[in-house]
């Protein structure tokens, strides 16, 4: 059976760089009370109306293309990762298909949020390794600042987050010491609702049953979206944030000490570790617990913030631009979010 290697990555960022000062325009905030936090210096808004999740994924792709050194009609199948998509249906797979004029291959749109890359990579593996396709583009985009509340209410979400993409090509391999050597993936649904986005969704009729108790049947299709909705700013993502904090830092490690204990690794054998870029502290926390030096982890959230879905393969690609990958490395890449869903994959770059 084959094995999976990265053949080419790439990532875009929107040129307009958002500081937290410039944040304190809107909302009751502090460089400080950001940085220390989260570590977040700055991130990327993408361009309002030039720019979209679909066109800055694009952009990454053409880039992962390039160093893959293939075209865009050698891909056999599109993987797209976002939770900010396009539009809420058709998702972005297809717009990456039709935009690069590929062939009529399938698309496959993956909503892991903060894990999506890691579940995209493991379905991108599961049918490398089958035989079923040998050239799989697989895209993470996030255009987050157009679902943001930046008014004072919302500053404990709307900090965070940043807009970019990153795309990897993925490949067969024969040698036997090289590429993708597990991935593992987690959900837990309890906690689902304390970091998520509500609406537009199907869930209204009954979690704001009161609201709509006089909607008659005629006015059923109000209940996906409704004023009223964005009245109460319930248009926006929520998140508990202390109680992800608490379950990050324990799922982190214990997702990476799966990895490396099927594997037969352990920590100090990792060369690099790029975790999901959620929040400095929790990268901070995970590399104190596995004892890894300055050296061993990737982060730029600084100058990103969260990209969610893009935020690893975005780390991932600056790290082989920068020269932190060499062959032979052993990479382990691991992430935690919205589900609450977690995974971690390791990779003999
Ligand atoms: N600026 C200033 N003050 C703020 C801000 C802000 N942007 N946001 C919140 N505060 C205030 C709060 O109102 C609160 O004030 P109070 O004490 O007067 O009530 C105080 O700061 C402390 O709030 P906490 O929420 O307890 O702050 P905490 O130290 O937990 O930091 C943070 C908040 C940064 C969100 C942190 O909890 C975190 O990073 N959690 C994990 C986030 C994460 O990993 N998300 C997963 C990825 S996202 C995804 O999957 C889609």
């Amino acid at each position: 059976m084959p094995k999976t290697f990265i053949a080419g990555i790439g990532h875009y960022v929107p040129e307009n760089i958002v500081t937290n000062k410039d944040l304190m325009k809107y909302m009751d905030t502090s460089d400080d009370w950001i940085q220390e936090r989260t570590g977040i210096k700055e991130r990327r808004y993408a361009h309002r109306t030039g720019e979209s999740t679909a066109t800055m994924g694009i952009e990454a792709a053409k880039k992962a293309l390039a160093n893959a050194g293939i075209a865009a009609t050698d891909v056999d199948f599109i993987i797209f990762a976002t939770l900010s998509p396009d539009y809420y249906f058709p998702g972005c797979g297809v717009l990456v298909q039709r935009a690069l004029k590929m062939k009529e291959i399938g698309a496959l749109d993956i909503r892991n949020q903060c894990s999506g890359f890691v579940y995209a990579l493991s379905v991108a593996d599961q049918f490398i390794k089958s035989g079923m396709y040998k050239n799989i583009l697989l895209v993470c985009s996030e255009k987050h600042s157009f679902g943001l509340d930046f008014s004072t209410r919302g500053r404990n979400v709307s900090v965070i987050f940043g807009d970019g993409a990153a795309a990897v090509v993925l490949q067969p391999t024969e040698d036997k010491e090289r590429g993708i050597l597990s991935t593992h993936l987690h959900s837990d649904g309890e906690s689902a609702e304390i970091l998520a986005m509500y609406n537009p969704g199907t869930h209204a009729n009954y979690w704001m049953e009161q609201e709509f108790a006089h909607f008659d049947d005629a006015e059923i299709g109000q209940m996906f979206m409704s004023h009223a909705m964005i009245e109460n700013a319930q248009n926006f993502p929520n998140m508990d944030g202390p109680a992800v904090f608490k379950k990050a830092v324990v799922k982190f490690p214990e997702v990476i000490m799966e990895a490396l204990n099927y594997n037969g690794y352990k920590p100090s054998d990792i060369d690099l570790l790029i975790p999901h870029q959620a929040n400095l502290r929790i990268a901070q926390f995970v590399q104190q617990k596995l004892g890894l030096s300055n050296d061993k982890v990737f982060n730029n959230i600084e100058k990103y913030g969260n990209t969610t879905a893009a935020s690893i393969p975005l780390a991932l690609s600056e790290a082989v631009e920068q020269g932190r990958v060499k062959k032979d490395d052993l990479l382990c890449m691991a992430a935690f979010g919205s589900g609450f869903t977690w995974a971690s994959a390791l990779v003999k770059w």
